[in-house]
């Protein structure tokens, strides 16, 4: 069994009120954070094996031609702070490269997820110290272990920025670099393109992002006592293109009346439940909320049709 630190005490509570708050609004909508209990975090690693969903093998691609060039960063010989890390199947491209790494600190909000990971990389790579932190990093970082010793590297990937609007990016972006004032910053970051490519990536053909939308039902049918009939819920994606992103809805097929934490909650037929953003950032888009951040862009990378891009990012 892997020890982790575990920053959210009273997440029921926490997880009800948030999604009681969010479907009494006038327009529903819920964070898109709760999609990744265990089920939604499998379902998302599914996700990313797809033809369709090109963000993840085109950042993989990015990183594998880029991994040897970012050791001229000082936390790639200290330590290697990761958010919303996921398999950490991305980080071994990185580690295989940081051969001096002290330390590899992952944190995620699925902690289950989070253990199974943090044994892989132990066994992958025994040199490394590895500490997983269960946490939601969209919280404020006061209760983080912290490495003052060490140069520390924090590593975003997986465009994860893109899911928050543009002042919860800057806020997201200010409080890494007040949690660790010296780190630098490798960001993944999704671009702008055509939209029957986006359609496609978050309406995939075998319906697995359908699938992972309305986990999240069945998620509160499981933690809230929920009522909610998985097939009178469609998934729909959709192309927003004065705030360049791509947003996820839940529709209601019917009118019809829910129970949550015992608690009616009234849907029109068409009504939705907006469950995610994934926001598409141009370089000069990007760079404006970087600077916003208190970041400077010391270095963008990309690939060769220019789908994806990280930035590395250095402190003011
Ligand atoms: C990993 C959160 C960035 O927005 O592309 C994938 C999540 N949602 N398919 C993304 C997601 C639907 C993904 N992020």
């Amino acid at each position: 069994m892997t020890k982790h630190v575990s920053l959210d005490d009273d997440h029921l509570k926490i997880f009800r009120d948030d999604i009681l708050s969010g479907l009494t609004a006038e327009r529903k909508t819920i964070s898109s954070k709760w999609l990744y209990d265990d089920v939604g975090s499998h379902l998302f690693e599914a996700i990313t094996e797809l033809d369709a969903y090109y963000p993840t093998r085109t950042e993989v691609s990015i990183l594998e031609d880029n991994a040897a060039s970012y050791l001229r960063l000082p936390g790639a010989r200290g330590a290697l702070v990761e958010l919303g890390s996921g398999s950490s199947r991305k980080t071994d491209i990185l580690l295989k490269a940081f051969q001096d790494l002290s330390v590899y600190m992952p944190i995620d909000i699925s902690a289950n997820h989070l253990k199974a990971a943090a044994e892989r990389v132990r066994r992958a790579h025994p040199s490394v110290a590895v500490i997983p932190v269960a946490a939601d990093f969209t919280q404020p970082f006061g209760k983080l272990p912290l490495l003052p010793e060490l140069p520390v590297l924090v590593f975003f990937p997986g465009s994860t920025i893109g899911n928050f609007e543009k002042a919860g990016a800057v806020r997201l972006l200010r409080q890494i670099r007040e949690a660790m004032p010296a780190a630098d910053l490798l960001i993944g970051v999704d671009r702008p393109k055509a939209e029957t490519v986006l359609l496609k990536a978050y309406d995939d053909p075998a319906g697995v992002t359908a699938a992972f939308n309305q986990n999240l039902l069945q998620r509160i049918n499981r933690e809230l006592e929920g009522s909610f009939d998985l097939g009178s819920f469609a998934h729909r994606a959709i192309w927003n293109d004065l705030e360049s992103r791509i947003e996820m809805h839940l529709e209601s097929r019917s009118d019809q009346t829910v129970l949550v934490a015992g608690n009616e909650i009234a849907f029109r037929r068409g009504e939705t439940i907006h469950t995610e953003n994934s926001h598409k950032y141009s370089e000069d888009a990007f760079q404006e909320i970087a600077q916003l951040g208190g970041w400077k862009v010391s270095a963008m990378d990309a690939d060769k049709d220019d789908l994806f891009s990280i930035f590395t990012l250095a402190a003011t």
